[in-house]
């Protein structure tokens, strides 16, 4: 594995090619492609942070299959993790496999898809509106379709196959499965065509979160986190556990035949990929160069941790599933927060090195330039850590108690921490040349 660095660049990169620091010359895609995934996704966030305030208090009475309450959980899953997901890929790409992606021209149809699904979908829930829930939740569908064929066309000229290419390969399935089960699910909301409707809602998102969301993670963290935390030397093997154990529950999951027992081995392949992640991020951690963790770092780890407690509360809540929709409430909440802090820690990271290296980096020995790191104020991001993870942590504690005013109180401090987020990473997107 190429050790990676976040250093200064040392020598031009030849024509067409851009000089990633510690990684060498690779071809990027025009910054405006993740940038535009990045502005509607920092919306979504902004928008369904305003959303869980609203909804707190259904979550603390337990009501989390209100459209209302599924429209938020979309603006957080389709919007802000799908989105800055895709985004990422974008970017890093070139990076975390060597090649770029397959057509810039399909990766901007999936964008509009995408962001016209989600708008179709919220809409459509919120409004209790059939056509308008059915056409967000087509157009989401062909956007996933069109995201995995460039993702695939992409990997399969690839020689080196690493951890990085398989969990992408696998990532490339669960995009399939995923708004196969979406679309059902939208019917089914108008047209009641389903038998057990809660038991297939907890396999749409388990495969959506394990076979997309965490195989993404294990693919682009395993570049992404040595580099953010400039660590080296760390085994790889839990990281090709993860891969193997996370797309066999997908699988499982996805199947249409095998009843309990399968759904209780997706269970189990799950738990244990889960934390396989986690162990290879721990490794990343425990292998760092730089003792200091800074505010991006601290908001991943947190997830991280987020997602341990998860593992933790995963075999009980859906072993008693609606039996407990206390404890089912908090388990969800718990997950898809652990994904968000993860990735809202990623943008404390990403955005001020893409706007250094687009601004910046080739002003490098022709004048002053600021670092990566005083692109923004490290304080104000140490404080925004604290509101998220604060907020989130109340906020799942005041759902499991039923104290609705204190989930509206909680959700409200995860949200302060969201709009300072949105504010600072668009001050850094906004940073040129005085
Ligand atoms: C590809 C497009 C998608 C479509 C069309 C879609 C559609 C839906 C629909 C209609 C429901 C409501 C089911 C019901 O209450 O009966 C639902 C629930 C859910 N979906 Fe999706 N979904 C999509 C992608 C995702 C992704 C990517 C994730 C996670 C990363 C996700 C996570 C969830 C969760 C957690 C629920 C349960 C929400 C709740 O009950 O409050 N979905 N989805």
């Amino acid at each position: 594995m190429v050790p990676l660095t976040l250093g200064p660049p040392k020598a031009r990169p030849p024509e067409g090619a851009s000089l990633v620091p510690g990684v060498g010359a690779v071809t990027l895609v025009p910054p405006w492609l993740p940038g535009r995934h990045f502005g509607a996704a920092m919306l979504c966030y902004a928008l369904g942070a305003a959303g869980l305030v609203f909804i707190a208090p259904d979550l603390a009475h337990r009501n989390f299959f209100l459209p209302r309450v599924v429209a938020v959980v979309h603006l957080f899953t389709l919007g802000w993790i799908t989105l800055s997901i895709f985004g990422a890929l974008c970017q890093f790409l070139p990076v975390a496999i060597g090649r770029g992606v397959r057509s810039v021209a399909l990766a901007n149809a999936s964008f509009v898809a995408q962001t016209l699904g989600v708008v179709g979908l919220v809409a459509g829930l919120s409004l209790s509106s059939r056509p308008l829930l059915l056409s967000g939740a087509f157009a989401l569908a062909a956007a996933f379709a069109t995201f995995s064929m460039n993702l695939i066309a992409t990997l399969l000229p690839v020689k080196e196959r690493n951890v990085t290419y398989w969990a992408l390969a696998g990532a490339s399935v669960a995009l399939l499965t995923t708004p196969a089960y979406g679309v059902v699910l939208a019917f089914n909301l108008h047209d009641g065509v389903l038998g057990d409707r809660f038991s297939t809602v907890g396999q749409h998102a388990h495969i959506a979160l394990l076979g997309f969301v965490m195989l993404v993670i294990v693919g682009v963290a395993h570049r992404l986190l040595p580099m953010f935390l400039l660590s080296h030397g760390a085994s790889e093997r839990p990281a090709w556990a993860a891969v193997a154990l996370l797309s066999g529950s997908a699988t499982s999951l996805a199947l249409p035949v095998g009843g309990a027992p399968r759904l209780t081995l997706a269970g189990a392949l799950g738990c244990a990929g889960t934390v396989a992640l986690i162990a290879q991020a721990a490794l990343f951690f425990k292998h760092r160069k730089r003792s200091a963790i800074d505010p991006g770092m601290r908001l991943a780890g947190s997830g991280l941790v987020g997602l341990a407690i998860a593992v933790v509360l995963a075999p009980l809540s859906l072993t008693r599933g609606m039996g407990d929709p206390r404890l089912l409430t908090a388990y969800f909440m718990v997950l898809l927060g652990a994904v968000t802090l993860f990735v809202a820690g990623h943008y404390y990271k990403i955005v001020p090195f893409l706007v250094w290296n687009h601004r910046f980096g080739p002003l490098l020995g022709k004048r002053k330039v600021p670092r990566v790191v005083e692109l923004y104020s490290e304080r104000v991001a140490h404080v925004d850590v604290a509101l998220l993870v604060s907020g989130l942590l109340g906020l799942v504690i005041a759902t499991y108690l039923g104290a609705a005013a204190v989930a509206r109180a909680a959700a409200l401090v995860f949200a302060a921490g969201a709009w300072l987020q949105v504010v600072v990473i668009a001050r850094v997107a906004q940073k040129r040349v005085a």
